[in-house]
């Protein structure tokens, strides 16, 4: 049997995921569904990179394990993938690898040894040790060049990631390098092959890379450094570079290094794999880990494909840095999984940065889904039922009765339909092999165009009073059904639920996923089909109202996000209040009335409280209530927090001074300033003026309240 491997990147544990960790494991879903139906035997990874300084240095500020802070990221992980159908249990991914598993340690150290063993194409030792003077990113894991980094203007600081704007760390150790240098030649060899690299424009961009020259690469930090890492082999007190470490998982999750897991998987089987990738991580997986697995003498990747960045309105590529990303709560229970996924392949040309926005999602799940395909599929049901009793038809139509149905424009002949519906699947089928998702879903659309156009000339609800007319209304009926049955084998990748839901309708009872769309003959559903009870698949959105519950919610998380509005009080009294905000404000507002409404300890444990000291103040032009402050809460830069408490208190007063910060609440902007926590404060009297809340006693700053 054929196989197919596919794989996302897998994410970074030190953060929720976001729109950007959901996009490549959607696309990847998808793609893995669809070669499933195809015959393939297939595998789909997916999971968290979980080693490394940056993650090292969250727990240590959390005061817990790195694994301890892992475990609960990939918890969240699994439960928000399954949300959207990806995980095992919905037929998704067929593992969460993370690279915290004891094979995965095997494998890493089976590989390093291969490579260190082993000679490069121009006769050197492909791993060598010596030392290492740069510039390191904990977020990027990357170690930066001149061009990768923002000089310092205050003399002997440190520069600025362009990525992620916060200082670089020093390097200066001994390092095992990887003599990446001496794979050049190999590599553009491996370029020869189109396919490898995709889309065209970007494997131009890492041909001319290749061929501007390569580094060699550091692949280890010293232990004393970087703790929370795969040791080397045999040089325990070095660490395995956290980018050598993770690309390894796409063969280690196989059985790569692990009989057991080859028994039970396959390297053999799989490898090699078809890899996802974003943009901005294509060198380490074009360049790298094809020289890596060249060093060991494993083939390379079948094919590395780089997408685009979803951007938010503004154009820019959203991320946790600039607290912009989707919240994959709202999506959830906004819109309809398989309208998020439909979103995904169609509004994104795969390769292609694309712009995110809530409007533009109401907008195709009305359009595309609601009028589109879920509109086709209940006046279809609705007429059988209705005209037909509740049985598909016959579309044919005898010699008698072909001079009536010509009358009102319905191609007798069903060869014209067919063409069409086969053309376009002939069509599909290429535009996804070649993850034109958002060009094939287009096609599909065009054969909805096609039948809803045949459905409103021929007016079935008026051929039904003809008794002259019943054959032409079979065969206006069977048709839209015909071509309903065509939709759910060619849509069940991209949207498995709602596909599987008309094909129930239909009458029809196999599972899709094992349908192959290239087998697909008009006239395959057979006359006689009762069919099943009809139900509306996608129910419209209202724009208006969608759109101000959504701002609503976010502006609710966010207010309190920022605490700068000082009307929160008063608001307040007026507003129903979520739990947690009844017990703190409105208790403070009335001068403490009671507690109304209790929450769980586990409630309380999410909102994570920080003792923060003052380091600036100022006043905001043309803000006449809000203070921007820096705050000290123990992190490597202090975070930026607007107040609602300018009235009340003169910024020279604030500085120095310890405070009580909500550090995990979701930033926001307020006159173009990005406030990143809110401060505590009473809120007292009628007018709720502000007393903000402090320590009678000495207290470090960062230390959590409990
Ligand atoms: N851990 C590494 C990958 C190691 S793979 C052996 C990593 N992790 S990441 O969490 O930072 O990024 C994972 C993927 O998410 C990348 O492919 C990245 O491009 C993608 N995205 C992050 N933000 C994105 C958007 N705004 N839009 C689309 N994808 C984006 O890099």
């Amino acid at each position: 049997m054929k196989t197919f491997y596919v794989t996302t990147p897998i994410y970074y544990a030190n953060d929720l995921p976001h729109l950007g960790s959901l996009y490549p494991t959607i696309v990847a879903d998808c793609l893995r569904r669809y070669k499933r139906q195809r015959g393939y035997e297939t595998y789909f990874l997916t999971g968290t990179d979980e080693h490394g300084i940056n993650i090292q240095r969250i727990a240590e500020r959390k005061g817990v394990t790195p694994r301890q802070y892992t475990d609960d990221i990939v918890a969240e992980f699994k439960k928000l993938f399954s949300l959207f159908s990806l995980d095992t249990e919905h037929g998704g991914y067929d593992i969460f690898m993370r690279t915290t598993e004891p094979f995965h340690y095997q494998g890493v150290a089976e590989l390093w040894r291969r490579v260190a063993a082993s000679k490069t194409p121009k006769g050197n030792d492909a791993i060598y040790k010596s030392h290492y003077e740069g510039w390191f990113c904990p977020s990027c894991a990357e170690y930066k060049t001149e061009d990768e980094y923002q000089r310092n203007e205050k003399p002997g600081e440190a520069p600025s990631c362009l990525v992620h704007l916060k200082p670089l760390d020093r390097v200066s150790e001994e390092s095992y390098f990887f003599r990446l240098s001496d794979y050049d030649e190999a590599l553009l060899k491996l370029y020869e092959d189109p396919e490898f690299v995709q889309p065209e424009g970007r494997r131009n961009e890492v041909i001319s890379f290749v061929r501007g020259g390569l580094q060699d690469l550091s692949i280890s930090r010293e232990k004393r450094s970087v703790s929370w890492a795969i040791p080397v082999p045999g040089d325990p007190g070095h660490s395995i570079y956290v980018w050598f470490d993770a690309l390894i998982n796409y063969i280690t999750a196989i059985g790569f290094g692990n009989e057991e897991r080859e028994r039970v998987v396959g390297f053999e089987k799989f490898w090699p794999a078809v890899h996802l990738v974003g943009k901005d991580i294509l060198r380490q997986h074009a360049i790298y880990w094809p020289a890596f697995l060249l060093a060991a003498g494993i083939e390379p990747p079948r094919r590395v494909f780089a997408h685009g960045m979803w951007l938010d309105p503004n154009g820019r590529k959203m991320s946790k840095t600039l607290g912009n990303t989707i919240d994959l709560d709202i999506l959830h229970r906004y819109f309809a999984t398989d309208a998020v996924r439909y979103f995904c392949l169609r509004e994104m040309v795969f390769g292609q940065d694309g712009r995110f926005g809530y409007e533009t999602l109401i907008d195709r799940t009305n359009s595309d889904l609601a009028s589109g395909l879920g509109n086709l599929s209940s006046r279809t049901l609705t007429m059988i039922a209705r005209y037909c009793d509740g049985r598909v038809p016959s579309g044919k139509i005898s010699e008698d009765k072909l001079l009536f149905a010509k009358r009102v424009g319905v191609d007798t002949d069903e060869t014209t339909i067919a063409g069409f519906a086969e053309h376009a699947r002939d069509q599909f089928l290429h535009d996804f092999d070649n993850f034109a998702f958002s060009r094939a879903l287009e096609v599909v659309w065009s054969i909805i165009a096609r039948v809803d156009k045949i459905i409103s000339d021929a007016k079935p609800w008026d051929l039904a009073k003809d008794e002259n007319q019943r054959q032409t209304l079979h065969a206006v009926l069977y048709r839209a059904a015909e071509t309903l049955r065509w939709l759910c084998v060619l849509l069940n990748s991209v949207m498995p639920e709602a596909t599987q839901g008309i094909y129930t309708q239909l009458g029809l009872v196999d599972s899709l996923a094992q349908l192959d769309p290239a087998d697909l003959k008009w006239g395959g559903l057979a006359e006689g089909t009762q069919i099943g009870e009809v139900k509306p698949l996608f129910p419209r959105l209202d724009k208006a109202k969608t759109m101000a519950e959504i701002r609503n919610e976010s502006e609710g998380s966010s207010t309190s996000a920022t605490a700068p509005d000082p009307n929160a009080a008063s608001e307040a009294k007026t507003k129903p209040l979520p739990p947690m905000r009844r017990a703190t404000e409105a208790d403070a507002v009335s001068g403490g009335e009671g507690v109304t409404s209790f929450i769980e300890i586990g409630d309380f444990a999410k909102v994570d409280l920080r003792v923060g000291q003052v380091l600036t103040a100022e006043r905001i032009p043309k803000a006449d209530k809000l203070l921007l402050l820096s705050i000290d809460i123990g992190e490597e830069k202090p975070r930026q927090i607007l107040a609602g408490i300018a009235e009340h208190y003169e910024p020279e007063r604030l500085i120095g001074r310890k405070i009580v910060v909500v550090a995990n609440l979701k930033p926001r902007k307020l006159r173009g300033y990005e406030s990143q926590g809110m401060l505590l404060a009473a809120s007292v009297g009628e007018e709720g003026k502000p007393v903000i809340a402090t320590f009678a006693e000495e207290v470090p700053n960062g230390a959590r309240l409990k």
